[in-house]
């Protein structure tokens, strides 16, 4: 007998198909809600009828966008869990199109909400997926007196400097793992959107009573991600620039520290938090709590690749990009049970593996360097 019925918004995109394997084999019936964008699945190998060849046939499909009057109302029948994962998803794009990320992302959240106001259904849990750049810069430590804190983004000034390191009173900060308790300091139009959405979701579920966890997604990676969509996951953005025989471009010194995170391991703390029946409204990290440079990743790429390519340091800052910010992944495993189980390496050499087998990406760098350039988002 099946657990339930799971709506997967954005199912055709790189973490929900995921989500969709797993949801199915852990014995629940899926729906797949998806308007394909053409950014995300452009350059995709799709069937006959326009899908990506990827998404598991056991899920029902339904192509609209939620945005458009009256689908996700229609999507709802017999739905009994939602996981919300559709949005536009490029933060660097998305602070030159804010109309566009603002509808996207956070109006439809609004749509979604009120149609469970307004119309019968029978969902009974919801999980929506945030993400970790609602922090804008992670947490750190005072070395003088220990305390952590959560300073501001570094400034204009200091950045044009080629200064990176956040800094008070003349003396470094020391990055720590990220909690969920760290003020929000959103710096792009895409993390105000996602911190809005997470709200939302939150206020409402509590409303209605509907158990609702926000999960805030460290870097995904895995297979499936969009390779030749430059705005968004930088591994898949150096093996496309590898492939092609280019450097990875590399923003600052390159020793911004960041978190990566198995696109199976962010499917299984979503099913996770899908599947428990605990009555909780919660916000919880998805990372791998582990801290790793963007050098660390495009070395260890080129490395895999068996490519002679150093990465190519452009010692320029992009507005809105943030130094460090790492998981720290307790609140989900005390709250949920829930830890992460896969090693970087391991990860991306399935990663390249499935990147042999995928078409050769289409690098776009240039093209979005130079857009962003234009649009004075890069200094
Ligand atoms: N990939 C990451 O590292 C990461 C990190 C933090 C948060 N997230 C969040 O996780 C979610 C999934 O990200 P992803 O990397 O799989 O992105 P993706 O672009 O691969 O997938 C998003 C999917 O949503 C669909 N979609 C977008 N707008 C829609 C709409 N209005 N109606 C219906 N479908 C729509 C797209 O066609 C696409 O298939 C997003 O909410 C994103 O903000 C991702």
């Amino acid at each position: 007998m099946s657990k339930g019925h799971v709506l997967v918004t954005g199912g055709a995109g790189f973490i929900g198909s995921h989500l969709v394997d797993t949801m199915l084999a852990r014995g629940f019936e899926v729906t797949v809600l998806d308007c394909l964008l053409p950014q995300v699945h452009g350059d995709a190998d799709m069937d006959a009828d326009g899908w990506p060849v990827y998404l598991n046939p056991a899920a029902r499909r339904i192509r609209g966008d939620i945005l458009d009057d009256g689908v996700f109302a229609r999507s709802l029948d017999g739905i009994t869990h939602l996981a919300h994962l559709a949005a536009s998803v490029g933060v660097g794009q998305s602070m030159a199109n804010i109309v566009d990320y603002t509808r996207n992302n956070t109006m439809a959240a609004a749509v979604m909400l009120e149609t469970l106001t307004r119309h019968q259904h029978g969902i009974r849990r919801m999980a929506v997926a945030s993400s970790m750049s609602i922090y804008g810069e992670g947490e750190y430590r005072a070395l003088a007196s220990g305390k952590k804190m959560a300073p501001p983004l570094r400034s204009h000034q200091q950045l044009l400097e080629r200064d990176w390191e956040l800094a008070e009173n003349g003396s470094v900060l020391e990055p720590v793992p990220t909690s969920e308790s760290k003020l929000l300091q959103p710096a792009s139009i895409y993390a105000v959107n996602k911190r809005d959405h997470e709200d939302m979701f939150l206020s409402v579920g509590r409303a209605l009573g509907i158990p609702t966890v926000a999960l805030r997604l460290f870097n995904a990676y895995g297979s499936r991600q969009a390779l030749s969509n430059p705005y968004t996951g930088v591994a898949a953005i150096f093996i496309s620039r590898l492939l092609n025989d280019q450097a990875p471009l590399v923003f600052e010194d390159g020793e911004q520290r960041r978190d990566f995170v198995h696109v199976l391991d962010v499917a299984d703390a979503f099913a996770t938090v899908l599947e428990s029946d605990l009555q909780a409204w919660e916000i919880c990290n998805v990372g791998s709590g582990q801290a790793i440079t963007v050098n660390e990743i495009a070395r260890t790429l080129a490395r895999l690749l068996k490519k002679n390519i150093a990465p190519e340091v452009l010692g320029k800052y992009r507005v809105g990009d943030i130094r460090h910010c790492f998981a720290d992944v307790s609140r989900i495993e005390q709250v949920f049970g829930f830890r992460p189980q896969r090693q970087f390496e391991e990860g991306m050499r399935e990663l390249i593996d499935w990147v042999a087998t995928a078409r050769k990406p289409v690098d776009r760098s240039s093209t979005s360097m130079a857009e962003l350039a234009g649009s004075r988002l890069v200094v």
